[in-house]
C-alpha cells in the first residue's frame, strides 16, 4: 500500500528562495523514515507541505499523494479529516497547542469522543493506558490537572499519548523528544517502535539526533539547503554514506552523541 509518495517537491516562502529543493520520496506501508540535517535545512517546512499546513507565504510545486490521495485536490474538509483520522503530526512543542482551561482528562475526552462512540469511563479508562504507556508517573493525576500544573515535559508526553490515541496510519513526528531529558527520550522512541509493530503506523521522523534516526529507522534521508542530497537504508547511510556532507554530519553528530547513543540503543 502506498503511504506517502513525494515527486519532485519544491516549497518557497515569499517567493525567495527553496526552502524545499525538488524533493522525491516515497514511504512504504509500515516503514519508518528519519530525516536528519542541520538547522534551516527543510525538515518542517517539508512535514508542513506533506501535511498541508504551509503558511500563505509558502508556495508548493511539485506533487504529494498521501494514502493514495492527491494532497493538492483535497479540499479542507477532506484534509481536516486526514489529519485527524489517519495522520498525526508530534511538534517539538506539542504541549503548547494543548487547551490551557481545560483538563488533560476533558482534552482526551473530546478527542476520543470525536473519533468513535466512546462513554466517559471508556476514554479514561484508554487515556489512562496511553498516558502510562509513555511513563507518566500519576496518570490519574495528570488526568485531572490543567496543562499549566505540568511540566513542559510532561505536556509532550501528554501530546504524545494523545497522537498515538487514534492508532495513526501516518505519524509525522518533527523533532518530538528533544526537549525531554535522555532516559524519557528512550522511552518515548520505544512507544513509537511498538505503535509501528502494534498497529503498522509508518513513521517520517525528523531528528537531530543520529542515536535515534539509526536506533529505529529503516531508512535514513539527509537534507541540505532543502534538498535530500541522501537516501537509504540506515546501516549503509551511517557506515558507508554517499554524500561528503553526510559525512560530516554523522561526524559531528556521533562524536556529541556517544552517551546518548548508548541510552538510546539499550
Ligand atoms: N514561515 C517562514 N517564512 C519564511 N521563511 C521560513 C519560514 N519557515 C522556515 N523558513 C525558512 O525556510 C528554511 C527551512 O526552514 P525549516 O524547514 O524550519 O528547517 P529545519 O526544520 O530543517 O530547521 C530556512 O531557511 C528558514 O529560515
Ligand atoms: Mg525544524
Amino acid at each position: 500500500m502506498e503511504i506517502l509518495t513525494v515527486e519532485n517537491y519544491s516549497i518557497t516562502y515569499d517567493g525567495v528562495k527553496n526552502a524545499v529543493d525538488r524533493v522525491s520520496l516515497r514511504v512504504e506501508e509500515g516503514e519508518i523514515v528519519s530525516i536528519v540535517g542541520e538547522s534551516g535545512s527543510g525538515k518542517s517546512t517539508l512535514l508542513h507541505g506533506i501535511l498541508g499546513l504551509l503558511p500563505r507565504s509558502a508556495a508548493a510545486k511539485g506533487a504529494v499523494r498521501v494514502l493514495g490521495r492527491a494532497l493538492a485536490e483535497m479540499k479542507p474538509a477532506e484534509l481536516r479529516k486526514l489529519r485527524g483520522e489517519e495522520v498525526a503530526m508530534i511538534f517539538q512543542d506539542t504541549g503548547r497547542y494543548m487547551n490551557p482551561t481545560s483538563r488533560i482528562g476533558a482534552q482526551f475526552r473530546q478527542y476520543l469522543r470525536c473519533h468513535g462512540d466512546y462513554s466517559n469511563p471508556e476514554c479514561d479508562a484508554q487515556a489512562l493506558d496511553l498516558l502510562r504507556r509513555v511513563h507518566l508517573a500519576d496518570a490519574e493525576r495528570v488526568l485531572r490537572s490543567y496543562p499549566f500544573e505540568l511540566s513542559g515535559g510532561m505536556r509532550q508526553r501528554v501530546g504524545i499519548a494523545m497522537a498515538m490515541a487514534l492508532k495513526p496510519r501516518l505519524l509525522l513526528a518533527d523533532e518530538p523528544t528533544s526537549a525531554l531529558d535522555v532516559t524519557v527520550q528512550a522511552q518515548i522512541v520505544r512507544q513509537m517502535i511498538d505503535l509501528r509493530e502494534k498497529y503498522g503506523t509508518t513513521i517520517i521522523l525528523v531528528t537531530h539526533n543520529m542515536g535515534v534516526a539509526a536506533y529505529m529507522s529503516d531508512r535514513v534521508g539527509v537534507m541540505r539547503g532543502g534538498a535530500l542530497v541522501e537516501l537509504g537504508p540506515t546501516e549503509r547511510v551511517i557506515h558507508a554514506p554517499r554524500d561528503e556532507y553526510t559525512r560530516k554530519l554523522l561526524g559531528a553528530v556521533i562524536e556529541l552523541d556517544d552517551e546518548k547513543m548508548a541510552v538510546v540503543a539499550v
